[in-house]
């Protein structure tokens, strides 16, 4: 989810190319960079903000790209800045998204005596570009045959020297161009160029399109297409949300795409393995005794919801503790346990202070965060990245599905190394992992659905979440988000101890939540809800497809994917939480007293 930016028009282009940059910085992102064309071409580019790029000297040149980073695939350096460069430098590309088959493309390329200087998925590109061109293709035809080369999600944006013209094309990344006075506009986001026009035409997924000064064509299968114009009413605040109100509207519903990221080239159907380019030394995963998942908050209730799942699915022992609370046992043999710590910030103090623990006691550490360079990064052995992209909000939503999504995969790695998971349940895993942004938007298209939910309940005394095994993290979640952003009272509970003693709280103005899914022992929690239902609980259950729910309150239908239907079920409870706080005015991105990264302990 990074940020693209270009301009082919009448005015100096690199001014306009930085301020949209400007406009797009407001994420935090981890470098940037610009390609102006004139005769030549001319790329600056560097890690850090925007603030500290400068704009290449070429005042005359009226066509140009940029790039905004956060960084999947090599470390935030210059030379991993985009735009990249061909091998004679003639063609520059920006790049959003994963290119999944880079290290055969660029094995081919090296093969043909292509350099390459960074460590990037999309230096393959202006290489394959430039390959075309040499072949006597113009800049779209090339573009239209490497597009047939990639595998991934993409949008891409090239320019070539000595031309004013800039292509650029989509798949599964959102590209949107600008119709303005002054020439014409290309972005990701079209926060990037709103103080020059709202007139956009967002492309769709395989379109192909040139700007030039006054020109812009959308072509789609070698043809030219219409694509509408539409006009833009929303402010620049609102334009930063993609249109929301609030980013944590906007990020809950950005989780296809952070899935799809998360999920991108790590993915191995055929043999039943996954990999996340992480090298553990020959045979210690074979050795390990012990998993252990150190974090916080939301952040735990991922790594509950891993732990079960390593735990179920490839017989190791896995342990969650509260970071805060961790001590690394002396009973324990250091070489034989794996410590994980799961945090979207890297820079959470109590997560910080249970990995030096481990560390100091011998263990082994891996970070599975959202930061790049974060501080967990540097003081770890190993890092796998959830790739969900920048989360703004105080609530942590899209990061909770990419944190278990990569668990998950680090689970089938895991199983597959010690030879505990066969390679037909390892894909079983994989191929419900991959349904999952599909199933999430399936979810989110059911938004009416808890709006009236919401607007039902949302004065209610108190409100529980009960589910079991992977239900229950996100009964714990469930109720972490609600009471986080609105205020209200909520508290998440194993289902099975509502009868334990939480049953006393229960009444008709405490309407009880529960996951009634796959993994989740379904007709268990049904039993419980039930039993909360007879004392006047008003019963919302999220449901898998088939599931009897007539005698539920309100039943919310969750799309069939094993073990990851809690999960699903979880974007329900996400919307019910925003839907509530929204109703109720709350500071739902800035909650009262709350810091999205909590950096003391
Ligand atoms: O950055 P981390 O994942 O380490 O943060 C951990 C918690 O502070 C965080 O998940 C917190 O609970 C969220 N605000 C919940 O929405």
């Amino acid at each position: 989810m990074c940020g693209i930016v270009g301009y082919a028009g009448t005015e100096s282009a690199g001014p306009i190319v930085y301020s949209g940059l400007e406009n797009l910085d407001y994420r935090g992102y981890d470098s940037a960079g610009i390609a102006l064309v004139d005769r030549e071409l001319t790329v600056t580019k560097r890690s850090g903000e925007v603030s500290e790029l400068s704009v290449p000297d070429r005042p005359n040149a009226t066509c140009g790209i940029g790039h905004t980073r956060w960084s999947t695939h090599g470390p935030p350096t210059d030379a991993n800045a985009h735009p990249h460069t061909s091998q004679n430098e003639s063609v520059a590309v920006v790049h959003n998204g994963i290119i999944e088959n880079y290290e055969s493309l660029k094995g081919q390329l090296l093969k043909e005596g292509h350099e390459f200087s960074s460590d990037t998925d999309t230096e393959v590109i202006p290489h394959l570009l430039e390959r075309e061109i040499e072949d006597g293709h113009d800049l779209l035809s090339a573009l239209e045959r490497v597009v047939d080369l990639l595998d991934g999600s993409y949008a891409i944006a090239a320019v070539r020297a000595g031309s004013d013209e800039i292509v650029a094309t989509r798949h599964e990344s959102p590209l949107v161009v600008g119709h303005g006075d002054e020439g014409a506009f290309l972005a990701s986001d079209v926060t990037a160029f709103l103080d020059h026009t709202r007139d956009i035409t967002y492309l769709e997924d395989g379109d192909i399109v040139t700007l030039e000064a006054g020109t812009v064509n959308v072509y789609h299968d070698g043809e030219i297409v219409d694509r509408e114009i539409e006009t833009v009413e929303w402010d620049a605040d609102a334009a930063e949300k993609g249109g929301y109100e609030h980013y944590m509207r906007k990020e809950i519903h950005e989780q296809p795409t952070a899935l799809r990221q998360t999920l991108s080239g790590r993915i191995d159907l055929e043999r039943g393995d996954a990999d996340l380019d992480i090298d553990f030394p020959q045979g210690y995963l074979e050795s390990l005794e012990e998993i252990q998942l150190v974090a916080c908050g939301t952040s735990y209730y991922a790594s509950q919801y891993a732990a079960q799942l390593l735990e179920e699915t490839v017989d190791v022992r896995a342990t969650v503790e509260i970071a805060s609370e961790y001590e690394f046992d002396g009973g324990r043999d250091p070489w034989r346990t794996l410590v994980i710590a799961v945090t979207q910030s890297g820079e959470t103090a109590d997560t910080l202070r249970a990995v030096r623990h481990a560390a100091e006691a011998g263990a082994r550490t891996l970070a599975v965060t959202n930061t790049l360079g974060s501080t967990v990064t540097r003081e770890t052995d190993d890092t796998a990245f959830i790739r969900a992209g920048p989360e703004i909000s105080v609530a942590a939503t899209k990061t909770f599905a990419s944190q278990i999504a990569t668990l998950a995969l680090l689970t089938v790695a895991i199983g597959r190394e010690r030879g505990t998971l066969s390679s037909a349940d390892a894909r079983d895993i994989l191929e419900n992992l991959r349904e999952l942004p599909g199933a999430v938007q399936q979810v989110l298209d059911e938004e009416d659905a808890v709006v009236e939910a919401a607007r039902e309940y949302r004065d209610s005394d108190a409100f529980f979440f009960v589910g079991r095994r992977f239900g229950y993290p996100v009964a714990l979640e469930g109720a972490l988000k609600l009471k986080e952003i609105s205020y209200d009272h909520a508290e998440g509970f194993a289902s099975g101890e509502l009868k334990h003693g939480p049953l006393a709280l229960v009444s008709k103005k405490t309407p009880v939540l529960a996951v009634l899914t796959a993994g989740a022992d379904s007709n268990e929690t049904m039993n419980n809800l039930t039993e909360a239902q007879t004392r006047g609980a008003p019963a919302i259950g999220a449901v898998s497809n088939g599931a009897s729910v007539s005698s539920l309150d309100c039943a919310l239908t969750v799309p069939i994917v094993g073990v990851f239907e809690p999960l699903i079920a979880n974007v329900y409870f996400q919307l019910f939480a925003y839907h509530v706080a929204n109703m109720k005015g709350r500071s739902i991105d800035k909650p009262r007293n709350l810091a999205k990264s909590v950096t003391v302990e």
